[in-house]
């Protein structure tokens, strides 16, 4: 039995288009993994990367939603490094190790059998810094390298306090045929198939055993983060006390419990928990709306407030994004100051205004995230 632990919101997102041409399709395979990272790079993204699908696609697509990135070959690595980074800045265990997972799957390329190049480019993150994508399964030494990248990847997952076995979701497809004229092998490429058709057409050809995953864990323990885990942990331990014994919800994590070969069925209770999960999230926010503003952050340049954050249910919220409570209070405040900084940019660089730039909102959000630890 293989236990995958889904964030339930993630699996909601509902479909979602982009205007540029696919080569080799599979860039949905694994949509959980973009539904779970985008949010998590939206939350600050300097680079203005478009979507976390870019980089999954080959050169020529992905410069078309590459923002500032240049190096085609590492906007998969920048976009789990950011992503990874905002997750960790706000205590989200699940953000962190979806981010992992994402810098772990294979990217495009334009044949059967052809590898991606390796970025050359070193992450802020050691732990993206110690990953690279699977490889298209049909190239040299494909099984032994997929193995190692899963084994790494859930060395890494449960270093920030992560499920490891979810390191199986990264895993690719069975080999395809060396010149096979349509690029395309055994894959699978369907936009609004949630948690992805890789998943739920069972495609997916798992690298490793939980057995290996967890000898390969053995002695790893989280380190920071530890705190935002075990308060995640306990409050889906209480939730799924509360529900029955196929599938636990709560308001943000749910747990469906499959066999590796009934990952189709799988999918289909995935998204019915997710649905759930979703009415559940709701429900607790709209029921706790009140009290007393804990973001002490006064400053307000161009007359933009970091927006409050108040004790709700067993954790706490942004007043203006109920929908999304957070387990820890460093972490609530940290997404105050994130809105503050987007809003003050926006107004920055509104026509007209010289008041003030998108600097001084830079040094202003420093100065938010710096009162929100102290
Ligand atoms: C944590 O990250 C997941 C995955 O991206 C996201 O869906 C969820 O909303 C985040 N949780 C909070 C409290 O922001
Ligand atoms: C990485 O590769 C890119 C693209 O080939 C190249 O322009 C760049 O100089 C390389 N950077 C390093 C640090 O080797
Ligand atoms: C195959 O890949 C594994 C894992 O990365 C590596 O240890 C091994 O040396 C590789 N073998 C060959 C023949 O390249
Ligand atoms: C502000 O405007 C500049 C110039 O148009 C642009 O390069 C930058 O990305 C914008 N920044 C934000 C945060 O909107």
């Amino acid at each position: 039995m293989l236990s995958y632990k889904f964030l339930g919101l993630a699996l909601v997102v509902s479909a979602w288009a982009l205007p540029f041409k696919r080569e080799v399709p599979q860039e949905h395979s694994h949509n959980i993994v973009l539904a779970s990272v985008r949010p998590m790079l939206d939350l600050n993204n300097p680079n203005n990367i478009e979507d976390p699908v870019f980089g999954l696609l080959g050169d020529a697509a992905a410069a078309a939603g590459a923002g500032s990135i240049t190096n085609l070959d590492c906007l998969q690595q920048a976009t789990a490094d950011q992503a990874f980074t905002n997750a960790k800045a706000a205590g989200n265990v699940t953000g962190m190790a979806f981010s992992l997972i994402y810098r772990a799957i294979e990217r495009n390329t334009g044949a059967v059998g052809l590898a991606s190049v390796i970025c050359n480019e070193t992450a802020t993150n050691p732990e993206i810094a110690a990953l690279t994508q699977h490889q298209d399964p049909a190239s040299t030494n494909a099984s032994a390298i997929n193995k190692a990248i899963t084994l790494e990847l859930a060395k890494q997952i449960a270093s920030v306090g992560g499920d490891p076995t979810l390191a199986l979701i990264s895993g690719t497809f069975a080999p395809g045929q060396i010149g096979d004229p349509t690029a395309k092998g055994n894959t699978c490429d369907v936009e609004d198939d949630e948690p992805g058709c890789i998943f739920s057409q069972n495609l997916l050809v798992e690298d490793a055993t939980t057995a290996e995953i967890s000898a390969a864990v053995a002695g790893i323990s989280a380190t920071a983060t530890s705190a935002a885990a075990a308060s995640a942990t306990s409050a889906a331990a209480s939730a799924a006390s509360a529900a029955d014994d196929e599938t636990a919800t709560c308001a943000s994590i749910v747990t469906v419990t499959v066999t590796a070969s009934a990952t189709a069925t799988a999918a289909t209770e995935i998204a019915s928990a997710a649905t759930s999960a979703a009415a559940t999230a709701t429900a607790t926010a709209t029921a706790s709306a009140t009290g007393t503003n804990l973001q002490t952050f006064t400053g307000a340049l161009g007359g933009v407030t970091a927006p409050s954050v108040i004790a709700a249910g067993s954790g706490f919220e942004v007043t203006t994004e109920p929908e999304d409570p957070f387990v820890n209070l460093a972490a609530a405040l940290g997404r105050s100051c994130d809105i503050q900084h987007n809003q003050c940019a926006d107004a920055a660089n509104s026509s007209g205004n010289s008041a003030f730039t998108v600097g001084d909102c830079d040094t202003q959000d420093t100065q938010c995230k710096a009162a929100s630890s102290s």
